[in-house]
């Protein structure tokens, strides 16, 4: 069993003096959700996601040695240019992690970043960047301390990640990843993501995610309120077992490649995730008249054609469209006659299932 002690690092008998490095982390999307913390980024329930292979985060890190002076110190540019209104999230999340990597303040950091997807997509770059920030840290530790094991430096970065936004811990390495202790997870943890480590069924080989782009716009209650309004919601302790069972049927469910069954976990388990904040107190709605009317159209074509094709969403009006590689012709189609017309400006991504971070530089 880790505890929170174990990624604490020790001091190191090597310096540098300057360098950097490039890590692409990308986005995940959760089958079982994830909605609601305890203190310090730890999960009211476990989650489970998959990778995805095209959204993704690209982040630079460059550091040159300075005075420490116990306070962080680095510029941010996205996309190449200064962008001030993104560094209070960086700060905050360099002081949560200090005393895990005190060696932070002995250097000046410029932090280079941008996304694959377009920033005003209404996908959530909090996962993917925050995960390959802390890659790039995990980076400079293992240059300060190159005995590093490799499961270490993976398992520190998920956890590194999540205490910049929870599902970040899922966006470090392998395609199905699980979030928070399991009975029947060996290995899962609180404190960063684990790799899903029975067999998946070839049913889930290259599995689609088209994602439906209903609502660009900034959302009106962010994630972390979110999740603080399951603090004393009328639900939430059968919210939390009934995600502990989901998991338990999703992982049997991965292994035997049933997607009926997989069709209904996921979905109940984005409506669950919605139910959730609308009998929340202030209760709050993030669908839009546009993302029903996907999920309708997405439950006819269903039901006429008998194609797997099945939805989840995050806490946002877009729509994850979610199928089997075999049927990537037909669902494409039916996107492009059925679903685009309920896009803004007709905008949609479509993804697959990935393996996690990877080094640039
Ligand atoms: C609905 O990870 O964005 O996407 O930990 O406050 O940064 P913070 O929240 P965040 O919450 C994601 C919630 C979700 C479900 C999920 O990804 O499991």
């Amino acid at each position: 069993m880790f505890s929170e002690k174990d990624f604490i690092s020790k001091p190191f008998s090597t310096t540098i003096e300057n360098g950097s490095f490039q890590w692409s982390a990308p986005s995940n999307i959760a089958l079982v959700k994830y909605w609601g913390k305890k203190e310090n980024q730890i999960p009211a329930n476990p989650s489970i996601s998959f990778t995805l292979n095209h959204c993704k985060t690209i982040t630079k890190l460059a550091f040159t040695k300075k005075q420490s002076d116990g306070n962080f110190s680095f510029d941010l540019l996205f996309e190449g240019k200064p962008k001030e209104d993104f560094k209070p999230k960086i700060q905050k999340f360099l002081e949560r992690i200090e005393i895990y990597c005190p060696y932070l303040t002995a250097y000046n950091f410029t932090i280079d970043t941008e996304n694959t997807f377009p920033h005003s997509s209404g996908i959530a770059s909090s996962a993917s960047g925050m995960a390959a920030l802390s890659m790039n840290i995990m980076s400079l530790e293992k240059a300060l301390n190159p005995n590093m094991t490799e499961d270490y430096f993976y398992q520190k970065a998920s956890f590194l990640a999540r205490l910049g936004s929870g599902s970040a811990c899922r966006s470090v390495k392998g395609s199905v990843v699980v979030w928070g202790k399991h009975a029947e997870i060996e290995d899962s943890s609180d404190l960063f993501g684990v790799e899903f480590s029975s067999n998946i069924h070839t049913n889930f080989k290259n599995y689609q995610d088209t994602i439906l782009l209903v609502d660009k716009g900034e959302k009106q209650v962010s994630s972390t309120v979110g999740h603080d309004l399951m603090h004393n919601h009328p639900f939430a302790e059968q919210r939390f077992a009934q995600a502990h069972q989901n998991l338990s049927i999703i992982k049997t469910v991965l292994e035997t490649g049933n997607l009926d069954e997989f069709i209904k976990i996921v979905e109940s388990e984005a409506l669950t995730l919605h139910a959730m904040m609308m009998t929340s107190l202030p209760y709050f709605i993030l669908m839009k008249p546009n993302t029903l009317e996907i999920i309708n159209r997405i439950w006819s074509y269903r039901s006429k054609t008998k194609i797997p094709v099945c939805f989840t969403l995050d806490a946002g009006a877009n729509v994850h469209v979610l199928y089997p590689e075999n049927v990537r012709e037909a669902v494409l189609q039916f996107i492009k006659d059925e679903l685009v017309g309920f896009c803004q400006n007709g905008n949609y991504i479509c993804d697959t299932i990935g393996t996690g971070a990877i080094k640039i530089l």
